[in-house]
């Protein structure tokens, strides 16, 4: 009788201890689901404001060049890009909060080369002409990537230097330029990406 009794002790002491073990994985099993739920949304989030920041950013930066295009023509409007690309970026960057860069394999400025955690993005890019926005992230930082692709009046600065560009702009590029690598790109031609780094989720 004594055995039976400790048996069925152990026995429900083993149920109640698998009952709580049920309990625990079902509630992680929750909070899992609500982590990935927020992460699907700061996505979206992410998606949308980079969208909206590139659009903003790439207006701003066509309509200064092209100011500069009808002031001067291709001469003034180079001098310009060399000048100003950098403290316009920057200053949208502040704007909003992020850190604002357009990267390029074959790319003009130097200081516009991918990075290592580029590098797998713009592949993916290169190889799927369909893909859109992208979210990376990389460490503790978030980073939206988006494709440029050539425009057809972007040519008169990124095409062919003898029917498009002009050897005398072009001199003149390479002068500021040196290691240009952005040339011979045709329009509908992958140039370039966006690449945005948000700091924290908070900021969104
Ligand atoms: C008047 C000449 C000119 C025209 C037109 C022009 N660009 Fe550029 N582009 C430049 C210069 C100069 C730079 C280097 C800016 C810098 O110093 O950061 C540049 C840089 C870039 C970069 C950054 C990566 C790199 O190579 O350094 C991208 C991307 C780019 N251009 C895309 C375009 C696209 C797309 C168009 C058309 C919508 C266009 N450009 C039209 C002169 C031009």
């Amino acid at each position: 009788m004594k055995n039976i009794s400790i048996i069925a002790v152990f026995a429900l002491l083993l149920l109640s201890c698998n009952g709580q073990n049920h309990k625990k994985d079902s509630s992680k099993k929750n909070q899992s689901k609500k982590e990935q739920q927020v992460t699907a949304i700061d996505t979206a989030k992410i998606i949308q404001r980079g969208d909206s920041i590139s659009m903003f950013t790439g207006k701003t930066l066509m309509g200064q060049l092209q100011a500069a295009m009808g002031r001067g023509g291709i001469e003034e409007a180079v001098k310009y890009c060399n000048v100003n690309a950098y403290p316009l970026t920057d200053s949208i960057s502040n704007k909003f909060n992020v850190s604002i860069s357009r990267v390029a394999e074959r790319n003009r400025n130097p200081e516009n080369s991918l990075q290592e955690q580029d590098v797998p993005v713009f592949e993916q890019y290169k190889n799927n002409e369909d893909l859109g926005s992208l979210v990376k992230t990389h460490g503790d930082d978030i980073y939206f990537y988006k494709p440029i692709n050539l425009k057809g009046f972007c040519v008169s600065c990124h095409g062919n230097i003898e029917n498009n560009i002009g050897e005398e702009n072009y001199a003149l590029i390479k002068k500021l330029y040196p290691n240009d690598k952005a040339i011979n790109f045709s329009p509908g031609d992958l140039r370039g990406m966006w690449k945005i780094k948000f700091e924290e989720n908070g900021k969104l």
